[in-house]
């Protein structure tokens, strides 16, 4: 039975079962949908992968261009657009050292990508970038979780079982493991996946590793300074990416939130 181990760019191990694992991650949708309809002109999604978010922009009618810098993302992403008779313009870049030839009035990193940036060379490579190609009046919107020193305790040096999903004519079993660095702030990600054929029998096991450097709002504020942006703000976006109705409404950050940074490049 192949077992095989992803690390590094192949974050996610195969777009195929991204999309399976990730199917009922729709509480952030419509709000993405919204942010791009009131862009005020040219959008660029950072870390599209293979489209969760960039198909219903495209399908609600709108423009928006997608950046990612994994190709087996990108070609899963193609052939959704293909298949659905979509057009946008899709580039294989790494969103630390991008140049679209377009100067957008959004961009956005959505779905904690940003904190796939695991140093602080990166995060602020990012940052500058994304400023240096937003349009006048142009702004960022970084969606991502703000630590909770609960959370981070509560689930941490012990693998748990996730869950069991439909897999083609079988299912698919996925155990999550999260070791935290908590000097570096890096939270690595390791996830065990076993695949069962239609009797129940395991015909392939993988694992894959992905790290997160999670942020604290002051660490933020002093990133986005540093970076260059004059004016930014942070708003609590939802407490779960499963569960739009956990959407925040107006009221102050509150640890373990999901945030929504917008930083205006001038
Ligand atoms: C959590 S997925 C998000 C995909 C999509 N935005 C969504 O919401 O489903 C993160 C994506 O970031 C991409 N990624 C990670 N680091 C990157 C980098 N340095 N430059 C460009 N893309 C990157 C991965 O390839 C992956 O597709």
């Amino acid at each position: 039975m192949p077992e095989t181990s992803a690390s590094g760019g192949a974050y996610y191990l195969d777009p195929e079962l991204y999309d399976a694992i990730y199917a009922d991650v729709v509480a952030d949708i419509a709000p993405h949908v919204a942010l791009v309809r009131g862009a005020g002109g040219a959008a660029l999604e950072l870390c599209c992968g293979n489209g969760r978010l960039l198909i219903p922009t495209l399908e609600a009618g709108l423009a928006c261009d997608g950046l990612d810098y994994d190709p087996n993302m990108l070609a899963s992403l193609r052939a959704k657009l293909a298949a659905r008779g979509l057009r946008t313009t899709v580039l294989q870049a790494d969103m630390r050292d991008f140049s679209p030839r377009e100067r957008y009035a959004l961009i956005a990193i959505p779905f904690n990508s940003f904190l796939h940036n695991l140093t602080q060379g990166d995060q602020l490579a990012t940052l500058r970038c994304c400023r240096h190609h937003l349009a006048p009046g142009g702004r960022v919107v970084i969606t991502a979780f703000h630590p909770s020193a609960e959370k981070l305790l509560e689930w941490s040096g012990v693998e748990k079982f996730s869950r069991e999903l439909p897999w083609r004519d079988g299912l698919v079993r996925i155990w999550d493991r999260a070791d935290d660095d908590r000097v570096e702030q890096i939270r690595r990600m390791t996830r065990r996946i076993e695949f069962t054929d239609a009797h129940g029998k395991v015909t392939r096991r993988e694992s894959m590793k992905f790290d997160l450097r999670y942020i604290y709002k002051p660490e933020m504020e002093l990133l986005l300074n540093v970076a260059g942006f004059p004016r930014y703000e942070a708003r609590p976006a939802f407490a779960d990416y499963r569960d739009a109705s956990s959407l925040a409404g107006d009221r102050p950050l509150q640890e373990g939130d999901n945030v929504a940074w917008t930083a205006w490049g001038d």
